[in-house]
């Protein structure tokens, strides 16, 4: 495994990630925030998406400032992070139809990446939600991520997406650790089989072997979440995907 150190590696920054979109990425990170803080942690979540901006969205939240305020010099970045009680976590909101974070200027990326690492002095994790595949952004994040959480599904194009995704970080060291979490899984075999495909791959041809964080099902509560714009874990922490998301998030 690649660990060559970084000045910036912070062990507290974590990147949720993945190779394709819609598996689940921002549904999974703010449900584990709030595990996490369930756990007792303080923990600030980074709406990194910015084309796609919806961790807002998926929790009904109209954040009366977010990264675009940041970006504008509006405001400082510890200015515009704002918390969603109930969630008992804090949020930097990204901003929609803002383009990408790698359309950024250098200064203005050199704003939130110092931003980033400067809230890691106040918060136990700071999480990165960030947009799916290989963008400069993630690529430029990845060197002050100590971890990536690669989230997949059981779908074989999921699959090979993560595994280009882990190829292309993994080529340019320093890269940070590798973890998997399998989403939308019919079962727990059908999870450790999707999770071992990717693991031979990466073992085979990387040199790489990735640990499973956790293996979440398919849950209608989920989407029904989603739906009602309030995390899974407020509106049904005994469905069966309240359930396990509360178990990867003791391994994280
Ligand atoms: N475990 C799950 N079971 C059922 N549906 C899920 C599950 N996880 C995510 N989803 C659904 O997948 C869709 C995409 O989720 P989202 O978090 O927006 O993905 P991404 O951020 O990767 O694009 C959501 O509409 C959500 O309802
Ligand atoms: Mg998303």
């Amino acid at each position: 495994m690649t660990t060559e150190t970084n000045t910036a590696r912070s062990p507290k920054l974590l990147a949720i990630a993945s190779g394709k979109g819609g598996v689940g990425k921002t549904w999974c990170a703010v449900n584990l925030c709030q595990a996490l803080a369930q756990q007792g942690k303080r923990v600030l979540l980074f709406d990194g998406d910015l084309g796609l901006a919806n961790v807002d969205i998926q929790l009904g939240l109209t954040p009366a400032k977010d990264l675009g305020h940041v970006l504008s010099g509006a405001v400082p970045f510890a200015d515009a992070i704002s918390r969603y009680e109930k969630g008992g976590f804090d949020i930097l909101a990204g901003r929609s139809g803002s383009g990408s974070l790698s359309d950024l200027a250098p200064a203005q990326f050199a704003l939130v990446r110092g931003g980033l690492l400067e809230q890691t002095k106040r918060y136990d994790r700071v999480i990165l939600d960030l947009g799916a595949g290989i963008d400069r952004t993630v690529r430029a994040l990845s060197s002050d991520v100590s971890r990536a959480v690669v989230i997949i599904t059981p779908e074989p194009t999921a699959l090979t997406d993560a595994y280009a995704f882990i190829k292309v970080l993994a080529a340019k060291p320093p890269a940070p650790e590798f973890q998997i979490l399998v989403n939308m899984a019919d079962n727990a075999a059908d999870g450790e089989r999707a999770y071992k495909t990717l693991l031979k791959a990466c073992q085979s041809f990387l040199n790489l072997s990735p640990q499973l964080v956790g293996i979440i099902r398919r849950d209608k509560a989920a989407a029904q979440s989603i739906r009602s714009q309030t995390s899974l874990l407020s509106l049904n922490p005994k469905s069966p995907a309240a359930v396990d998301i509360l178990a990867a998030a003791g391994r994280l």
